[in-house]
């Protein structure tokens, strides 16, 4: 069928829209730029940054991951307040509104009924909105006032990964571009380290092998799993741990290094797998004491480092690029793990039980 034609040589769509990754960075790179290799985009959108005094990211799933990634980037380098909402919780308690308030939906398919509902709501209040999609066209496209386009191709397989690494880029892109509309001095050059984002994708993707190893020395039989991380990993380990649910149905939570002695210790038992991110200079050192803490009650600990910030028994090196821009890279090994939890346990990858695509409904 088309399916086949569409899937080339790859077994799995997830599979090749994990390796599409680098290819996606290289898109965006370009389509951001203009032939002065200024950073090109919309004048109405600029200036609906620059006139807004708090964001408010509207997602769901694997894309409110994204927004928190996003946060990070909009206020260490635009400045601007910025909170992030789950979608289908957003207006049971709307938050109190800044004065110039910007929303930003965050939707790969453009058609997430729980995040169309606040868009609605939002439109009605007034309030101006911009979507950050896959699909330009898209209700939540055609509904709001302006369109980010991510430029990742069709994503078919269920699980999110292209998409996710696109809406971040482009999330990074937005930010730095509002820094400078806004007059504010930057040392950080998106389309570069974006480059060598796409560099060091292209080395993950090619060290398959290795994770899969690590799949069946971690995940092989465990019925539960656990991802931890402190500040930008923390928001990487929530999506790590929502790739394994989704396919491999192993039971598995993102938690922040520091709030595990709070409740989630008590759940580490003997052999029980716990994926560590340490990709952060400043956290390094805690989130190895982290690690410390569980090996202590028996976990089997995988510590999934930054080149630069390595140590001896770390399972896994990622190759170096811009602190503020890891998630982008350590997401990579985190996909596949999970690609390989599922294809071994012998679910279907592309298309998860009880999951849709894109859910329609609220
Ligand atoms: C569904 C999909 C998820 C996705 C979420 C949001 O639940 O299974 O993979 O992250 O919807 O989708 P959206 O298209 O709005 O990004």
């Amino acid at each position: 069928d088309a399916g086949d034609i569409e899937k080339g040589t790859y077994p799995h769509f997830m599979l090749k829209e994990i390796d599409e990754q680098p290819i996606v960075m290289r898109k965006i790179i370009k389509e951001y730029q203009d032939e002065h290799n200024e950073l090109k985009l919309d004048a109405n959108i600029r200036q609906a940054m620059k006139a807004a005094d708090r964001i408010y990211i509207i997602a769901a799933g694997t894309s409110y991951h994204a927004g928190l990634v996003g946060k990070e980037f909009m206020e260490k380098l635009a400045k601007i307040p910025v909170e992030v909402h789950v979608a289908s919780e957003f207006s049971y308690n709307m938050p109190l509104l800044s004065e110039r308030p910007l929303f930003v939906f965050i939707s790969q398919s453009g058609e997430t009924a729980d995040s169309r509902s606040v868009l609605v709501k939002i439109k009605e209040m007034g309030h101006p909105a911009l979507t950050i999609t896959n699909v330009p066209g898209s209700t939540l496209s055609r509904e709001a006032d302006y369109t980010l386009h991510l430029y990742a191709g069709p994503e078919i397989a269920v699980a999110s990964t292209k998409a996710y690494t696109a809406q971040i880029a482009v999330l990074a892109i937005l930010a730095v571009d509002t820094a400078k509309v806004k007059g504010l001095e930057l040392d950080f050059d998106p389309m570069q380290e974006l480059g060598i984002v796409a560099n060091a994708m292209d080395v993950l993707t090619g060290q398959k092998e290795e994770l899969e190893q690590l799949t069946r020395d971690y995940l092989a039989t465990t019925r539960n799993a656990f991802f931890i991380g402190r500040s930008a990993d923390y928001n990487v380990a929530l999506e790590g741990a929502l790739k394994l649910k989704e396919i491999s149905y192993i039971q598995a939570e993102g938690f922040a290094g520091g709030e595990l002695k709070h409740g989630t210790i008590a759940l580490i038992e003997e052999g029980t797998p716990v994926i560590a991110l340490a990709t952060q200079a400043n956290v390094n050192y805690s989130i190895r004491g982290n690690v410390q803490e569980v090996v202590a009650r028996g976990a089997n600990a995988m510590i999934i480092s930054m080149k630069g910030l390595e140590q001896d028994d770390d399972a896994f090196v990622l190759p170096p690029v811009h602190e503020l821009l890891t998630p982008l890279v350590s997401v990579v090994p985190l996909q596949l793990l999970a690609y390989y939890a599922a294809l071994h346990r012998g679910c279907d990858v592309d298309k998860p039980r009880n999951l849709a695509k894109s859910v329609t409904v609220e």
